[in-house]
């Protein structure tokens, strides 16, 4: 079969495809040889259409497959209309985003939604039409390029759980045609839909109650997990397989760096159960990962699943799928164990919830975020709640509560969204400045409250751009966007009140960022710094080893990095006094140190025996070494010729002969005119060997003897 596949995939082939045959046949036992067949035809379609320019991209990606886990990225999210109006606008934005350091900019849907309501764009009528408000397929291609050409990369939605009941499959069952009727899953009466609601939760309680919506012109009950006119569709149909993976490559095709895969917990449905996180979901995005490796290998996977910590990771294929799943997801753990944390001033959940996570597998990182635009469920399990003497649901109900303005000395004012009837749990809709006290200290007028929150805000902030990951900041929150309400005067949005935070982009308010002293110029530069700081910070890279070091002091948060030779403490203060670390509280080697604190660029010392860090103080720490202030930057040609396809690198120890992480991680570049070269900090006065491996793909075509530099 494998002879079928294009010939220029056929090496690629051989390293995949009997896995993913492997992994095709465990997900439908049943299937035929002509879904196989099906599959390659719809990869070598894709394979043809893709262009050079993509096919170059994916090259030199494979190459440098830990690409994403480096520190240079941040990244944001926004709706194109709210933001820019429509993507031909967006370009006069990308400046903007450049000052804050944004360089991964994840657009929300932007593909051809129903009309009316469409939860925001995640009702998909066309997944291969760009929505004509926003513009049209060309103008994201030309956005894309003009994005690639400055490195900043582009994220889209990919809604693969369901599609609008106005996408032509679900059409085509509606006017009785029988073509697409597996697409969904459709029962005849209640009977089947009644006994999976026994174990069914509903994402929607409040306004699509139940997972099954009776469709009058035929007579027939169709399974829709979140509203009613978004049907899911049914992945262990093989003929669904292959027409989404159809829809996935030809996305990938317009030039998108990034797929974000919506809802993947809800993919696949199993009596009995909740139908979430079921072992096949994960599966299925492993063998979609195969197939976009073989035809689109510079594309990446971020996974939607915001449900219970250790079901999160699986996405990233921790347990048994490392490296074979996505390689980016979201980090709700973080997200809402952070606010967790500085509601109630401890850090002792947030500790013990992320030290217990298995590893995430090598290749993968996470997007790190405070806000997105969806609510904050409260994914706090009641073990881990256990485990620090508290109650799984008290914790949930202290969090609504407080992020509500129900609690004393609540500075936070969001809304309910979404109340459980059963429990009473819900989750929390509202924009980070009015979660975070901003908007209530404005309000109050209270300026030391506000000196607080601002405090909060970058403290938050700090942590996400330290951890592993992606830091990711909500467009908006860089000026303080508001909680808005002008959601409530559209009907089509009125009844969801994630709309708070999902306000059109404030520019005038946007320009108050070059005005000293406005908050909106503090929140901005904040943002900026952390940007800059991180891009500058090497041990910031993903592949850093990372530690979380449990201080006495519970209203600490402290994490050490190390990568080679450099290490990096993060500390953070979660409460609103002045807080003591003790010197031999500290790892051995951060005792005896003197520091420099990166994100101010100063230093910081030991007051006797102690560190004092200032309420809501966030430090990164670094020790301040000999080496460091000697190295200087250095260029090497390499003396090598190449044909066009060739690539160069750079092995700094002779020893390294093989195809390791050395030969990815230093990439020579092509000068015209001059040849190979590589940039390297060297300390003054050392030698250093080295030589140049050549390749062509994974093809090792020579390597260089051995040569001797020395950095005068
Ligand atoms: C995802 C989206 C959310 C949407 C849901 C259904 O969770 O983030 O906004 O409502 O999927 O598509």
């Amino acid at each position: 079969m494998i002879e079928k596949i294009n010939p220029a995939l056929r090496n690629k082939a051989i390293e995949y495809w009997s896995d993913f045959q492997f992994i095709f046949k465990t997900l439908y036992p049943n299937s035929e040889e002509r879904d196989l067949l099906d599959i390659i035809e719809t990869i070598n379609t894709a394979y043809l259409n893709r262009k050079d320019s993509l096919k170059e991209i994916d090259k030199k990606r494979e190459l440098v497959k830990d690409w994403h886990l480096d520190q240079k990225w941040v990244a944001t999210m926004l709706y194109v209309d709210l933001y820019a109006g429509n993507i031909k606008e967006m370009e006069n934005h990308l400046t903007y985003l450049r000052e804050l350091g944004i360089n991964y900019v994840h657009l929300m849907p932007l593909l051809e939604p129903r009309e009316g309501q469409a939860d925001g764009g995640y009702a998909v009528k066309n997944f291969r039409k760009v929505n004509a408000k926003l513009g049209s397929n060309d103008d994201l291609i030309a956005l894309i390029d003009k994005m690639h050409a400055e490195d900043q990369i582009i994220a889209i939605d990919f809604v693969m759980n369901h599609t609008a009941k106005e996408h032509e499959w679900a059409q085509s069952i509606l006017k009785g045609e029988s073509r697409f009727k597996n697409y969904y899953y459709l029962y005849p009466n209640r009977s089947i839909p009644d006994q999976y609601e026994r174990t069914l939760p509903e994402v929607f309680p409040d306004f699509a109650p139940g997972n099954f919506t009776y469709q009058e012109e035929i007579n027939q009950w169709v399974w829709t997990t979140f509203n009613e006119y978004q049907w899911d569709l049914n992945y262990s149909e093989p003929k669904v397989f292959n027409a989404m993976l159809g829809e996935m490559l030809f996305l990938a095709n317009l030039g998108v760096d990034i797929l974000r895969l919506d809802a993947v917990p809800f993919l696949w449905k199993k009596m009995g159960t909740n139908c979430q996180n079921q072992e096949e979901a994960v599966m299925l995005l492993v063998a979609y990962k195969y197939l976009i490796q073989l035809v689109a290998p510079g594309v990446l996977f971020k996974s939607e699943a915001i449900v219970a910590p250790n079901d999160i990771i699986r996405y990233l294929g921790a347990g048994g799928y490392e490296g074979k799943a996505c390689e980016i997801g979201y980090n709700a753990t973080l997200m809402n164990h952070l606010w967790h944390a500085i509601a109630c001033e401890n850090t002792m959940l947030l500790r013990t919830t992320l030290s217990k996570l298995p590893p995430i597998p090598p290749s993968s990182t996470w997007i790190n975020y405070i806000r997105c635009h969806d609510d904050i469920g409260w994914g706090i399990s009641d073990q881990n709640a256990a485990d620090v003497g508290q109650n799984g649901h008290e914790t949930r109900m202290f969090c609504s509560a407080f992020y509500t303005g129900q609690w004393k000395n609540s500075f936070a004012q969001g809304y309910n969204f979404q109340i459980d009837k059963s429990n009473g749990e819900s989750r929390i809709s509202g924009s980070t400045a009015a979660l975070i006290g901003i908007q209530k200290s404005f309000i109050e007028n209270k300026k030391e409250d506000l000196a607080h929150a601002i405090n909060r805000f970058k403290l938050l902030h700090g942590v996400i751009f330290f951890l592993r990951g992606i830091p990711l900041v909500y467009a908006g929150d860089e000026i303080g966007h508001l909680n808005n309400f002008d959601y409530l005067k559209d009907t089509e949005k009125r009844e969801d009140n994630r709309w708070l935070h999902r306000p059109v982009m404030d520019w005038n308010k946007a320009k108050l960022r070059n005005e000293l002293g406005t908050v909106e110029n503090v929140l901005f530069n904040i943002i900026a710094n952390f940007s800059k700081r991180r891009k500058e910070t090497q041990c910031l890279h993903g592949n850093a080893k990372e530690t979380i070091i449990s201080l006495k002091c519970n209203t600490i948060f402290c994490v050490e990095k190390s990568l080679k030779e450099e290490n990096l403490l993060l500390v953070a203060n979660f409460s609103c006094d002045f807080q003591l670390i003790t010197k031999l509280e500290l790892p051995e080697k951060w005792q005896g140190k003197s520091f420099k604190e990166v994100i101010s660029s100063t230093s910081y010392l030991y007051q006797g025996d102690t560190l004092i860090i200032p309420p809501y103080g966030i430090l990164w720490l670094k020790e301040i070494t000999e080496k460091v202030s000697h190295l200087k930057a250095y260029r090497l040609k390499m003396e090598v010729q190449t044909v066009p396809g060739e690539s160069v690198y750079f092995i700094e120890n002779v020893s390294t002969a093989s195809i390791d992480e050395k030969i990815r991680n230093i990439t020579c570049y092509w000068v015209d005119d001059l040849g190979w070269h590589v940039d390297l900090n060297l300390v003054q006065g050392e030698w250093l060997s080295y030589h140049w491996v050549k390749m062509y793909g994974n093809t090792l075509i020579e390597k260089s003897k051995d040569f001797y530099y020395h950095a005068m």
